[in-house]
């Protein structure tokens, strides 16, 4: 017998940032030290959606477990991140059967762009669709949260609410308001497009070696009520400056952990200094940074392509790439083999 199912599922980006994990859980379970809040991204650039597809088949006729992303045949730590998502689903369908795994992002891997939070939505939608798993979004999260946290988040469109929990079963994320219910852009600004340096698993272990750690969780906790607010009640500013603030919090701990962490190249620092004058010229926008070089700026919808072409002339931006609030990741027709 052989089922086999596709799904898309897009990237997001945090507004408040998951970094540390739990350390009173099992490190694998990924339960974060903070709630988290974030955006789901639908690419408006040259036909980069910020999506992953992936097609999972599951046969008595496959002789083992294969995975390939991109044409390239996934092994060792990657096999293992899907591994931790598919083996605990294959166990609770009470399935024994290989799987065949293909899936292929809309946006380079080298770009310097997550691709791990929609690659495991995109995988844990699958599995349990092919399994014939009757969950609900909530319950699909927590396994797509096994391979990669922030993929916890990628499984709802719109506006989603990570609530950190205590145990693999409360560990979940849900939305706070679907795509069009909140008015915000975002535009990237790509300064490198390599992959990490350092890998953000590496940083969720030492991070609770910075003595600002503890602060920056009290204060995500906080935040992240605070913004799950303002997104509901529309305040554009006050989720850009709670978003911004986190986002230093993130990096302060970064940069004072042990070993430190300094993800920003010269380019990042240009940009967030420009912030400054870019909101004085009345170009409301709000930066946010992930574990890595490029900058993420929020703002309205109608100030969207005046923000491209500031961010363009800014030395250093190699690209940009224009974003709008994805609907949720989902099951579609169309397999990769
Ligand atoms: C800085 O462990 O989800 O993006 O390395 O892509 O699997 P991957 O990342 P993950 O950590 C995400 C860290 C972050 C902040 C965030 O998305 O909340």
């Amino acid at each position: 017998m052989t089922v086999k199912t596709s799904a898309i599922a897009h990237s997001n980006i945090a507004l408040i940032k998951y970094w540390g994990r739990s350390r009173d859980h099992d490190p694998n379970l990924n339960i974060p030290s903070n709630d988290s809040v974030s955006m789901t991204k639908y690419g408006l650039t040259d036909d980069i959606h910020l999506q992953t597809h992936t097609t999972i088949a599951f046969s008595d006729n496959y002789q083992e477990d294969t995975a390939n992303l991109d044409g390239a045949v996934l092994t060792g730590r990657n096999m293992d991140r899907i591994l931790r998502v598919v083996d605990p689903l294959r166990k609770h369908a009470g399935v024994d059967a290989k799987f065949k795994m293909m899936s292929s992002n809309d946006f380079p891997t080298q770009a310097g762009l997550a691709s791990s939070s929609s690659g495991f939505a995109a995988l844990a939608i699958a599995t349990v669709h092919a399994l014939g798993i009757d969950f609900t979004k909530e319950d699909i999260s927590k396994y797509a949260r096994l391979g990669s946290g922030s993929a916890a988040r990628s499984i709802h469109g719109g506006f989603v609410y990570w609530n950190k929990g205590s145990s693999h079963e409360t560990s979940f994320a849900q939305q706070i308001c679907g795509p069009d219910e909140f008015d915000i852009n975002a535009v990237i600004a790509i300064v490198h497009e390599g992959t990490k340096e350092v890998t953000s698993d590496v940083g969720h272990k030492s991070a609770h070696t910075s003595p600002f750690d503890g602060v920056r969780i009290r204060k995500s906790q906080e935040q992240a009520k605070e913004i799950r607010k303002a997104i509901l009640d529309h305040d554009f500013a006050k989720v850009g400056k709670i978003a911004e603030e986190n986002c230093k919090y993130m990096h302060a701990v970064m940069m004072t952990s042990t070993p430190p962490l300094f993800y920003w190249s010269p380019e990042t620092l240009r940009l967030i200094r420009s912030t400054q004058e870019m909101r004085r010229e009345g170009l409301e926008c709000y930066f946010t940074i992930d574990a890595g070089p490029n900058v993420h700026y929020f703002c309205r919808p109608e100030d969207t392509l005046e923000l491209q072409k500031t961010l363009e002339k800014i030395e250093g931006v190699r690209k940009t790439i224009l974003v709008k609030p994805a609907n949720d990741s989902q099951v579609i027709k169309k397999h990769l083999f």
